[in-house]
């Protein structure tokens, strides 16, 4: 039997645990497609044996490499990606929303096929779990504990802006477990008038303020601007968390979902179902 496995879209840290444990599984029957669906479509393959698996087994990223490929929805490039997944039993299919599209499209045509949730930003629908989205969270409470105290110094305002293309999940997490002043969530939540009497009060109390807000609903710069004119005694940091939220080291909660995650696909695998798509509780189908 030939398995192949390929990463996609944004890594994820807790991917290289999944790797290792399938690889654990399936040994010299395991095959890497680097550089996702760029990989496929180029037929950029080789046998798993050749990455340091133990030794990668516990690093955050993806030692198969990723990246984002739309040219997979046009046909030409779908046909040759397709063509060389055929020649495979079986296609693992790490990634996101994206890359759920693109393995179920892999589906349809006859290709057996697992998919994984790997994204930080969880929110892969079907599942309720994606590699990576404990880490990214974590990662992002340990940067703003370590720079609120610097804040509290000098009754600073600190606006932490956390990744989440379309999703709040990380920004939401990240708001409650820090406890913070205050979270932009949506677009509803940019109400300047409401912060400013917050970060006011705190300052009156010789306090810091720490504000959460997800990416992509309001630029940083313009919200610290707005925010300094209606605070003239307090300075306003606008701080980006940025990609060690994908880069960090995977947590042990990480670890064991990946392994949760590795465990299910080998049991897909063995028993010969396709077209699976991964949750905390086991498997779901595509359709
Ligand atoms: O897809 C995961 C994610 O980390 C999003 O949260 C973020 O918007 C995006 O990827 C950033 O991607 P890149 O590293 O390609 O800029």
């Amino acid at each position: 039997m030939k398995i192949l496995v390929l990463t996609s879209g944004g890594d994820a840290s807790g991917t290289n645990q999944f790797l290792f444990k399938l690889h654990k599984t399936f040994g010299k029957n395991l095959f890497a497609c680097r550089y996702g669906f760029k990989g496929l479509i180029e037929g950029d393959i080789c046998p798993f044996s050749e990455y340091n698996v133990a030794k990668l087994k516990n690093s955050a990223g993806s030692m198969i490499k990723s990246s984002r490929c739309p040219e997979f929805a046009t046909e030409k490039s779908f046909k040759k990606g397709l063509k060389n997944a055929q020649k495979f039993d079986f296609v693992v299919i790490l990634g996101g929303n994206g890359s759920h599209k693109g393995a179920q499209e892999l589906a349809n045509h006859g290709v057996k096929t697992i998919f994984v949730p790997m994204t930080i930003d969880n929110d892969v629908k079907g599942s309720d779990y994606s590699i990576g989205f404990h880490t990214a969270v974590k990662a992002c409470c340990d940067y703003i504990h370590s720079t609120m105290p610097s804040m509290l110094s000098f009754d600073r305002c600190a606006v932490f802006e956390v990744m989440g293309r379309r999703h709040n999940a990380i920004a939401l997490n990240v708001a409650k477990a820090v406890d913070c002043d205050y979270a932009i969530l949506s677009k509803e939540d940019v109400n300047y008038d409401d912060m400013a009497k917050k970060v006011n009060k705190n300052k009156k109390e010789s306090r810091a303020t720490c504000i959460v807000v997800q990416e992509n609903i309001v630029s940083l710069k313009e919200l610290c601007h707005e925010l300094s004119s209606k605070c003239p005694k307090v300075e306003v940091k606008g701080l980006i968390v940025g990609h060690i939220q994908r880069g960090s080291k995977p947590t042990r909660v990480e670890l064991k979902f990946a392994k949760k995650f590795a465990k299910e696909t080998i049991r897909a695998i063995k028993r010969g179902q396709s077209s699976a798509i991964l949750c905390k509780e086991g498997q779901v189908r595509f359709k």
